[in-house]
């Protein structure tokens, strides 16, 4: 289906992003990903030789640029960014959290994003072709009590999507992102393990909380994830620019 794109994926050494590579290259795509942590990025490469990668910390403009520049050249050109780097920032009361723990999630969730927006709409616009799929969240559609600095950086994410997708389209680039739910993973058990040490709940009552908040009665996959950014970068999703996909089993609040 992506026999000829060229894909870069950030964060791509696990998670959503190593499921989203994953899935891509096994379509036919050539994949690149970067991520922050090396012993994460040389395991996801050694397991997976179809991907190539390099470091990168998305918040750092110059590493950006350069992470760039490589996966360009390594891929022969850029067709797909699928702009997936995000950190779940402090869990506290807003007036509970310190400016630098705001500013650290706003670094990765919110600079990071608009930096590997930027080099990819420089390259895409210059192509007349391709795709960016920001990821924002469920987070970034209701508000989210104790995690203030992730939903607001969540929100933002959706007025750069539709932006850039206003900018973009003219020149037939077209720009989308993607809301999930909770996933299943080991990040969803951080989260749940630090709102619990908060909250004086169970791990498994706060688990049930955040079930118990989707119709489906369940946490979604990386793999639901994958196959929707799959689905929306293909050419069967041509149509489809400036949408705020939702993939949480569907939920009204959190
Ligand atoms: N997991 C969920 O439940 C969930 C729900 C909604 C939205 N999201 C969003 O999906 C995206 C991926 O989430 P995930 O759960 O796979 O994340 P994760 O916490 O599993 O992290 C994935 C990767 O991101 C890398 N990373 C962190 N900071 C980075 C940086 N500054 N530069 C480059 N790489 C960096 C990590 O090293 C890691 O390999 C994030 O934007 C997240 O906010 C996740």
């Amino acid at each position: 289906m992506h026999q000829t794109m060229r894909v870069l994926v950030t964060a791509g050494a696990s998670g959503i992003g190593l499921t989203t590579a994953k899935a891509f290259a096994a379509s036919g795509a050539r994949v690149f990903i970067c991520d922050v942590d090396a012993n994460a990025l040389s395991t996801a490469l050694d397991a997976h030789p179809q991907l190539a990668g390099t470091l990168c910390n998305v918040s750092n403009e110059q590493q950006v640029i350069a992470m760039f520049e490589q996966a360009h050249r390594t891929l022969g050109g850029l067709d797909i960014l699928v702009n997936n780097a995000g950190v779940s920032g402090p869990t506290a009361l807003l007036e509970d959290i310190h400016l630098q723990d705001w500013r650290d999630c706003m670094a990765v969730n919110l600079d990071g994003a608009f930096l590997c927006a930027r080099e990819a709409a420089r390259l895409l616009r210059k192509q007349g072709s391709g795709s960016i799929v920001n990821m924002s969240s469920t987070g970034g559609l209701y508000g989210f009590p104790r995690r203030a600095p992730y939903a607001a950086a969540k929100w933002a994410i959706r007025g750069l999507t539709k932006t850039m997708a206003q900018e973009l389209g003219p020149a037939g680039v077209r720009v989308n992102c993607i809301c999930p739910g909770s996933v299943e993973g080991e990040r969803m058990d951080r989260v749940i393990a630090a709102e619990a040490l908060k909250t004086g709940q169970t791990e498994a009552q706060v688990r049930t909380v955040y079930t118990d908040a989707s119709s489906l009665r369940s946490f979604i996959s990386a793999a639901d994830i994958a196959n929707t950014i799959l689905f929306i970068t293909s050419p069967q999703g041509a149509r489809i620019s400036g949408q705020e996909i939702v993939v949480d089993g569907h939920t009204e609040t959190l």
